[in-house]
């Protein structure tokens, strides 16, 4: 199949596209490229790699034709894609998030082309008890209603023809390529590893669904694959942890960990574990629990894997404050400076042409 893959060079994407190239798919990316985009350029059978901003792309027929042009599915991943990034700048987030999404689905209906969007169970936000696709969402912060809104949207046009697959994922954590060190257990990772601590922010009572960046790649691959999928709404998560949990799976591989507790001024209410009957009845089993992705992580940064744990990069907030120097700038300004980098990357911006 040919497989459009947007953020297809952020965290998530970096580890799908090697997933999709070896099962014989034909891949193309589009990415802004806020973390780069070099690192794809060495993955074989090789891949159509596109720097261009999903917005501009959409401004423009004729781009927009090119983009899509032969594809069989469109995997949207590009995204603002935590909260402390999304109150950056509100409106780009609103447009990136929603509008993006919502014209992108509009745009593949009409062509007939299916749909895979990321989404998360941040739309959850407070809930007791464990969370089912069924139950009604509570978005608390303006990433979560980005995604909730999505959704809402995907589903309002969904009809027999077109079956959009929305996946909700659990918090991520693992190698990859276009490393984050801002997920939880990732943090908990560097941080145990360069400063034998871990950092808890607020009390730690809150639950999370984590997933290996690789089960979820490998979920997405399904929903790929799968045109006749069951739901078209489906958490996808593996293991359900309060985030005080996690230190003692931390102290078992470094014994000289102690957790740090940071106050923090505005407490994180989110609090959600997801129930995943209809993952396990698509058939998704994802298979790499914490401790093991944990200790991959570990080996990336003792080993040189990672060679700058430290930069500003691997944090998304950080970065794109460094990147729009004090976040009131949109961040997409700065996509012309950045082509420079990208492009002696590999990159090509769009134009008319191959696939
Ligand atoms: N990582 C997680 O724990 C997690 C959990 C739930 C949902 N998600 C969702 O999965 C998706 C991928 O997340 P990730 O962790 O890979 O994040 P990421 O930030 O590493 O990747 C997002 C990619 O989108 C690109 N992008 C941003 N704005 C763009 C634009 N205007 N045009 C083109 N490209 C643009 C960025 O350059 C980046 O490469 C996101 O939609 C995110 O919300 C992630």
């Amino acid at each position: 199949m040919n497989v459009l893959v947007t953020g297809g060079a952020g965290y998530l994407g970096s580890v799908l596209v090697p997933k999709l190239l070896m099962r014989g798919h034909r891949v193309r990316v589009v990415d802004i490229g806020y973390f780069g985009m070099g690192h794809l350029r060495t993955m074989r059978p090789g891949v159509d790699i596109i720097r261009a901003d999903i917005l501009d792309v959409l401004a423009s027929q004729v781009a927009l034709e090119e983009l899509l042009r032969g594809i069989d599915v469109l995997v949207h991943l590009a995204a603002i894609s935590n909260d402390p990034s999304a109150e950056l700048n509100l409106q780009l987030t609103e447009r990136v998030n929603f509008e993006a999404t919502r014209d992108l689905a509009i745009a593949c209906k009409a062509r007939g082309i299916r749909f895979v969007f990321s989404s998360s169970c941040s739309v959850y936000g407070e809930v007791t008890g464990e969370a089912g696709e069924e139950d009604r969402v509570n978005p608390l912060t303006a990433y979560a209603r980005s995604k909730a809104g999505s959704e809402r949207f995907l589903l309002s046009l969904a009809d027999e023809n077109w079956r959009p697959a929305i996946l909700r994922n659990g918090t991520l954590f693992g190698f990859s390529p276009r490393m984050r060190f801002d997920l939880v257990i990732n943090s908990f990772s560097y941080c145990a590893t360069l400063y034998n601590e871990v950092h808890v922010f607020g009390d730690g009572r809150q639950w999370r669904p984590f997933l290996h960046v690789a089960d979820c790649a490998r979920a997405f691959v399904y929903f790929v694959e799968h045109p006749a999928h069951k739901h078209l709404l489906c958490n996808v998560a593996h293991e359900n942890f309060r985030v005080m949990d996690l230190i003692a799976i931390f102290q078992a591989l470094n014994p000289s960990v102690k957790p740090v507790y940071v106050p923090v001024d505005d407490p994180d209410t989110r609090n959600y574990h997801v129930s995943v009957v209809r993952m396990q009845e698509e058939g998704i089993r994802p298979s790499v629990r914490v401790t093991p992705g944990a200790e991959e992580i570990i080996e990336s940064i003792v080993t040189g894997r990672i060679v700058d744990p430290r930069a500003a990069y691997h944090r998304n907030t950080k970065w794109l404050k460094e990147l729009t120097e004090i976040g009131h700038r949109e961040q997409r300004s700065l996509a012309g400076t950045l082509d420079r980098i990208w492009l002696a990357e590999g990159a090509r911006p769009l134009v008319t042409g191959r696939f």
